[in-house]
Formats: structure tokens, sequence, C-alpha cells
């Protein structure tokens, strides 16, 4: 058992190019409903999750970011005109190492609305990504966070949600402000979740736009000191308009 724990850290090691404590997530939700809009005419046809980028599907990437993070069960939200193309697509997850549950989001009423539909299949601690967000590397998790988002400068910051920093302590997080500064950061769409987020939805209303916002669960955990945040220096990217899935092939076509 010491042997096989000593292989596990030298490759971790290996993988993430420094010395960690192994946090395993097991459990994670991959946000697959959504129109599509923004990538209209194709997501006329195929939906945005299976579009190609540099030879794999949108999807196939955030799934490696969970994999890369120990997850084994997976429960993907689905909606839209095209969500059984992405059960025709993943099957039960074997291809992938992965257990697969799904669950069918009627109308795209928020991300908080689709990781609370899961929460039969979620435990303890879970990872949530957005399914059309990239990351060049392995992100990993501090363990004692009870919710921790990964937060990175990149450009067209007004695109997201984007959290303020000041003396290393986030001060506010705001969804697509019309305002930034040097201290803000784009909110990748990763999130380490406890249990605690089913407990903050019960509280959530609408926004303006019509959604339940998961900048204000996150905003919850902030008010009670239980948000934690780290900076990803890697390439993030989301696929989720023309340019980005644009920018985004032509960079991994290159690499
Ligand atoms: O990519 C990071 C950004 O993602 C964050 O910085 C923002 O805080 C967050 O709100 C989100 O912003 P977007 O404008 O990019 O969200 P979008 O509506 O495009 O949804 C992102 C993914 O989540 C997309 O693949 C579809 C899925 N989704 C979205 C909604 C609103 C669902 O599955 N159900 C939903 O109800």
């Amino acid at each position: 058992m010491w042997l096989a724990l000593y292989g596990a850290i030298i490759l971790a090691y290996h993988q993430f190019n420094c010395w960690y404590i192994l946090f395993v997530i097991k459990n994670a939700i991959i946000l697959a409903g959504g129109k599509g809009t923004r990538l209209k005419p194709f997501t006329n046809a195929i939906n945005k999750a299976l579009l190609n980028v540099a030879g794999k599907a949108v999807i196939d990437y955030p799934i490696q970011t969970l994999k890369d993070l120990g997850v084994t069960n997976l429960t993907v939200t689905l909606g839209g005109d095209h969500f059984n193309q992405i059960i025709n697509y993943l099957e039960d997850g074997s291809r992938y190492g992965l257990k697969i549950n799904y669950v069918f989001q009627g109308e795209p009423q928020g991300i908080a609305h689709a990781i609370n539909l899961c929460s039969n299949f979620v435990d303890d601690k879970f990872a949530v990504i957005l399914g059309d967000n990239f990351f060049e590397k392995p992100v990993l998790f501090d363990n004692n966070s009870n919710c921790q988002i990964v937060l990175n400068k990149c450009e067209n910051l007004n695109r997201f949600g984007v959290a303020n920093i000041e003396n290393n302590k986030i001060s506010s997080i705001v969804e697509k402000p019309d305002i930034v500064n040097d201290n803000s950061y784009a909110v990748s769409g990763l999130y380490l979740f406890d249990q605690n987020f089913f407990k903050y939805f019960k509280l959530l209303k609408k926004s303006n736009r019509n959604e339940y916002e998961i900048v204000d669960i996150i905003n919850q955990y902030k008010n009670d000191n239980l948000l934690s945040y780290k900076i990803y220096e890697g390439l993030w990217s989301d696929a989720g308009t023309l340019e980005s899935l644009n920018k985004l092939n032509a960079l991994l076509l290159k690499w």
C-alpha cells in the first residue's frame, strides 16, 4: 500500500510539476445545457458541446480537466434541441473511465439552477465545470476549501463573472460588470462546492436576466467566509462564441 501511495505522489509530481498532497474529488457535474445561441447557425444542427476544436469535441476538454482532478462519477446536465446527441456521444462514460448520469434541465434557467438539479448525484465536496471551458493544464483544488473558484487574467473581462482582489482577498464578485480594473480577474467556469450549495440555492432569487446566477451562490459563500480562490496562470478560454471557438482551435492546432 505504501508503495502504491509513493507511486501516486511521484505521478502527481510529474503531472503537475510540483509537490501536492493528493486531494481526489470523486463527484462532478458538467453543464451542457443552454441553447448555443451565440454559435448559430452551427448549433441549428449540432449541439454546441460537440463542435470540433482541434480534432476533439468541445466537451472532451472539460472532461479531461475533471479526470485530472480524480473524478470518477460524472453528472451531465442537458438541455436545448440536440441534447440527445450528447448522450449518443458520451454514452455511459466507460470510454472515458467514468460513470455518467444524465439530468435534464428543461429551460436554461441559469448555471446555479442546473447544478441544483443534481443534488441527488453529488455528496460531500464536488467539482463543477461548464461544458465549454478549456484549461490548458490540470487544475487542483485546496482540500480545506468549502468553495473555491479559479481566477484568470484574460482579455474581454466584461464577458465573464469578475472577481476583484484587494489585499489578497476577494472584495467583490459581479457578473459581467461594466467597469473592471487592474485588480479584476475573470471567474472561470470551474468550481469546487460543498453541500452548502443546496442550502444557499434555496435562498436564491432570479437575476435581471431571469437566471439563477452562479455568482450569487459564490457571494453567499463569501459572506459566510467560506470562499477561497486560486489564480490559474495557464491558458483558459471558453468556446462559447464563434470568436473564442475559432481562436482556441487555431491555437491548439499550432501547438
Ligand atoms: O466561462 C465562464 C463564465 O461562464 C463565468 O465567468 C460566468 O460567471 C458564468 O455566468 C458563465 O458565463 P457565460 O455567459 O459564458 O454563461 P453561458 O450562459 O454561456 O453558460 C455557460 C455554459 O453553461 C454553457 O456551456 C451552457 C451551460 N448552461 C448555461 C445556462 C445559463 C446550462 O447548462 N444551463 C443554463 O441554464
